[in-house]
This record gives structure tokens, sequence and C-alpha cells, in this order.
């Protein structure tokens, strides 16, 4: 038998998108499925690691029983669930899109239509991947850029200021690129190399971002 390249690692991946509740009935969300990052988590299974998926809402299932799944709800519980485990890990993966924001105040009971005008305010959410890399002492951490404009500095920015070691840049400018599609189509960015993909399943897409995290860490 062949040894497996992520024998022995253990992968955290956080993914799908979070939802912040305004009222016991609504929330504030976003269209990620989840796919992106459960497909990152079948192939960093099929390779033999140990993975921790931690997953927002998604109504896909894990296939494979190397995949620990955790579903969680709110910014707030995903980034629990990860320091739960955060020391364990040898490469983390943030693939979720987490909501930047969410509502000050819960409604305990279902708010009424009654106003013509209604304001809800927000405040800002734990950036979890961010308190990774400040954490970070011997894990390798990968992060996701999902950018509309100047895509390239933004991710570059994320890279730096995150403390990671690798981001994969997705823009919604691309078609088949980012929420929901089967498809995506990246660029990712080390300190020093700048790697562009076409445009694949997901699937494949988990299959280039593994490859090139097994390159820079395992060499
Ligand atoms: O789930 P799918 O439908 O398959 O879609 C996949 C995807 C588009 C969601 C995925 O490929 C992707 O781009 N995920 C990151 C989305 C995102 O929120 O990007 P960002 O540029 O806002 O965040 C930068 C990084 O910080 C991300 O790794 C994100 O997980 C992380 N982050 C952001 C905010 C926050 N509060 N906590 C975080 O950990």
């Amino acid at each position: 038998d062949q040894k497996k390249s992520l024998e022995g690692k253990t992968v955290l991946i956080t993914a799908g998108p979070t939802y912040e509740a305004i009222d016991p009935v609504r929330f504030i969300g976003n269209h990620s499925s989840g796919k992106m990052g459960f497909s990152l988590a079948e192939e960093a299974a099929k390779r033999g690691a140990k993975v921790i998926l931690v997953s927002g809402p998604s109504s896909l299932k894990q296939k494979h029983e190397n995949i620990d799944l955790h579903r969680v709800t709110s910014a707030k519980e995903m980034l629990d669930k990860v320091f739960e485990y955060y020391e364990t890990i040898d490469i983390g993966i943030a693939s979720a899109a987490v909501a930047d924001y969410a509502p000050k105040i819960v409604a305990s009971e279902k708010i009424k239509k009654n106003e013509d005008s209604f304001t809800i305010e927000l405040i800002k959410n734990p950036d979890i991947l961010k308190t990774m890399g400040e954490k970070k002492s011997h894990q390798f951490l990968v992060g996701f850029a999902l950018e509309t404009q100047n895509e390239e500095e933004n991710a570059k920015g994320k890279l730096t200021k995150k403390n990671l070691d690798m981001i994969v840049l997705n823009s919604l400018r691309d078609e088949g690129a980012g929420f929901k599609n089967d498809t995506n189509k990246i660029k990712i960015f080390t300190k020093t190399e700048k790697i562009e993909f076409d445009l694949k399943s997901k699937e494949n897409v988990a299959k280039d971002i593994l490859d090139c995290i097994e390159a820079q860490f395992l060499k």
C-alpha cells in the first residue's frame, strides 16, 4: 500500500455561510452553499488527512469517514468550534463566507411589520481567520478572498494582514466562479508566488489547492 500524501496530518476546514439571527425567524446570511469547503474536505480525507470540517448552514453531507463534521450557525459559534481544535491541527483552510456583521440585538419574538421603515444596528463579528493568524505557531494557514474589485491587491493585503501562508482568490467578476456554482476559477498567492488556474469543477479546484499546500508545507 502506497503511503497517502497527507497521512498523519490534521486539516481543519471552515465552510459554508454563517447565519446571524435578527429574530427567531430571520437572519443575515449569504449565498455560500458549502461546496468549495466540502470538496476540500473530501479531497484532504482521500489523501489520508484527519479532517475537521466546521460548516455553517449547508444542505451538503460529508461522505468520507475521515471527516469529522461540526455544524454551526453563527460566526461566533464557528470561532468557538475552530478554537476547540486549533492547537491540534497542522493545516487550516478558511473557505467559509463568514458574515462580517451581526445584529447587535436579537429580538426574542418575531418582529412585527408595524413601521414603514425599520433599522437594524449591526456590530462587527470576530474575524475567525485573522484570529487564527494571530495565534499561529506551527499551523500552515490558507485563506480565501472573495472579491469584486481590486482583486489581486485585496487578496495580497489579506495574506499579510491575516498572517497567512497562502491565499486563494476567487472573483465574482469571473463567470462560473465563487458562490453556488459547481465550478470555480482561482488564483493562488503565496508570499512569493502567483499561480493562475482555469475554470474547473470545485472537486478539481480542491485538488489544485491541496497540491499547492503540499508543495509548500511538506517541502
Ligand atoms: O460555498 P460555495 O457556494 O462553494 O462558495 C465558495 C466561496 C465563494 C464561499 C469560497 O470560495 C470563498 O471565497 N470563501 C471566502 C469568502 C469570504 O468571505 O471571503 P472574504 O474575502 O470576505 O474573507 C477573507 C478570508 O477571511 C476568508 O478565508 C474567510 O473565510 C475569512 N473570514 C472572513 C471574515 C470573518 N469574520 N472571519 C473569517 O474567517
